[in-house]
């Protein structure tokens, strides 16, 4: 049998109020990838934060290598060997890729403060070339996507030498190729003896490259199950508690009347020529690879971003989207794909982030409304299902799905002609997916149009009537739901070939 790295027995922890883990186990040997499963807010992070040393537990013990820790400090981790790459990203803008993979342990020459500049570039140059990234070691990390930080995140914590890595969400922002380059880390990684607990809710991804599932439900341990004796039928049982039987529950709607066309909307460089028409109560997917000008459209069509040419019409008429209030007027709403930025103000409670864009409805003569954003509130946390305390905890303390359910009812409730969401289930469970699923039904039968960006094909495929496919900035395939295929859509999306006229 394989040593053993890592044991953590009858783990408990509270926060005021909650309890969030309640005697959970888990047992990581050298060289396994394990997974840590559960539905949005089961307790997963907090487990890894807990090993971290950034929360302390209230209860149970931690061994690490067959040293029993009392309370584990982020000293004491870093001193064990435990790396983590956290949901949330950590990485400081203003400082250099090489300043943010070596801080606080920068390389000094000889006995002097000054820093060795050259070797700090040289070892950083050796841990992004392992992951293939081609990027220079002084670009500023503030330039960087979320996707190319994530990969900086990686390369630091391969940086620290750790026999305990904690990978948490690490695709959920990456692209196809880094997704696959990440996976090659893994499998060396595992070579070299390092023990990884690694968190998705990508299914796929998880029979692909985890040894065994530790899975967690309400912040209780269920078991755990070597991949190669479960199935993914067994594992969401186990999380669920209960049996989802359609992943995609895509119903019939008779289509409307048009609600939204586009007629050769170009901005330089990044949109030409787009255009399309959208109907009431239909499901617009639009496909495509990270950068293929997909998030570029929905900030046009929200305002956000100029447009230099082109007619955008909505119900027969033209108008002009300058900013985002032009757009909130005319019945768009954009969910964006990076909460974090542009979505949510962690600092502030679910109250408050819901009552954003609402303003306008929940005052009355110019004063808001409390009785009104409370009661908005209580409907969005009920018919969302928003895992929280109360309206009134802050956005930042809800776990990564909750939080994009919180963006997804903010905009539901300007109640918008034309909602566009942009990746609306990335880091969201698989319980919750069903119930955003739900919900764009819901939208539908009500006669709205949803445009619905995403990069996860199965999710394109399985709830959309018609799907565009872009490819550097045009449209470069158009498919039918019963014409549509994966095959299709990634040809279109290689820019290969224009299925467009067949
Ligand atoms: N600092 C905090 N204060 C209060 N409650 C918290 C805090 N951090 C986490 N929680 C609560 O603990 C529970 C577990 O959250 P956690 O982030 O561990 O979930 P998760 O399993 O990682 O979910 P996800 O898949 O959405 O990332 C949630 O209900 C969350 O609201
Ligand atoms: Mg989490």
């Amino acid at each position: 049998m394989a040593e053993l790295l890592l044991e953590m027995k009858n783990i408990s922890k509270s926060f005021p109020g909650v309890k969030v883990l309640d005697g959970v186990e888990l047992r990581l040997e050298r060289g396994e990838v394990l997974a840590l499963m559960g539905e949005n807010g089961a307790g997963k992070s907090t487990l890894m934060k807990i090993l971290g040393g950034i929360y302390s537990k209230d209860q149970g013990t931690i061994t690490v290598k067959g040293q029993q820790l009392e309370q584990m400090t982020t000293a004491t981790a870093a001193k064990m060997g435990i790396a983590i790459i956290h949901q949330e990203l950590n990485l400081i803008p203003h400082l250099s890729i090489m300043e943010n993979m070596f801080l606080g342990r920068e390389f000094t020459i000889g006995k002097t403060k000054w820093i060795n500049w050259r070797l700090m570039r040289k070892e950083a140059q050796k841990y992004l070339d392992q992951l293939g990234i081609q990027l220079d070691p002084a670009t500023l990390v503030g330039e960087l996507s979320v996707g190319q930080q994530q990969m900086i995140e990686i390369a630091k914590a391969l940086s620290m030498q750790a026999d305990i890595l904690v990978l948490d969400e690490p695709t959920a922002a990456l692209t196809n190729r880094e997704i696959e380059s990440l996976f090659e880390v893994i499998h060396s990684l595992r070579e070299k003896g390092v023990g990884m607990i690694y968190i998705s809710h990508r299914m796929e991804e998880i029979f692909q490259i985890c040894d065994r599932i530790t899975v967690l439900r309400d912040g209780q341990f269920v078991g755990t199950k070597r991949t190669s004796e479960t199935s993914m039928d067994e594992i969401v049982r186990m999380m669920v508690g209960r049996e989802i039987t359609e992943r995609f529950p895509k119903i019939e709607v008779q289509l409307g009347a048009e609600r939204l066309r586009l007629e050769g909307v170009s901005r330089t460089g990044k949109l030409h020529q787009i255009s399309f028409s959208v109907r009431g109560g239909e499901i617009l997917g639009i496909a495509g690879l990270m950068g293929a000008g997909r998030t570029e459209l929905a900030r046009v069509l929200f305002g956000a971003d100029p447009i230099d040419q082109g007619r955008i019409f909505i119900d027969g008429q033209e108008v002009r989207i300058k900013k985002p209030r032009d757009a909130i007027r005319a019945g768009i709403a954009l969910v964006t794909e990076d909460r974090k930025e542009e979505g949510l103000v962690l600092s502030q409670t679910i109250r408050e982030n819901l009552a954003l864009p609402n303003l306008g409805r929940l005052s009355a003569g110019g004063f808001l409304q409390f009785g009104k954003e409370k009661s908005l509130t209580e409907e969005m946390i009920r018919s969302l299902l928003i895992k929280a305390h109360s309206g009134e905890q802050t956005v930042g303390s809800l776990s990564g799905g909750n939080q994009q359910k919180v963006v997804i009812g903010k905009w539901l409730a300007t109640r918008p002609k034309i909602l566009i969401l942009d990746e609306p289930t990335r880091g969201v469970d698989i319980g919750a997916k069903k119930e955003i699923y739900d919900l764009m039904n819901r939208l539908v039968k009500e006669g709205v149009a949803i445009i619905m960006i995403s990069s996860e094909m199965p999710e394109v495929l399985g709830m959309s009537d018609r799907i565009l496919v872009m490819h550097e900035g045009r449209i470069t395939g158009e498919f039918s739901r019963e014409e549509a295929t994966q095959e299709k859509i990634m040809h279109a999306a290689a820019g290969g070939g224009n299925s467009y006229a067949s």
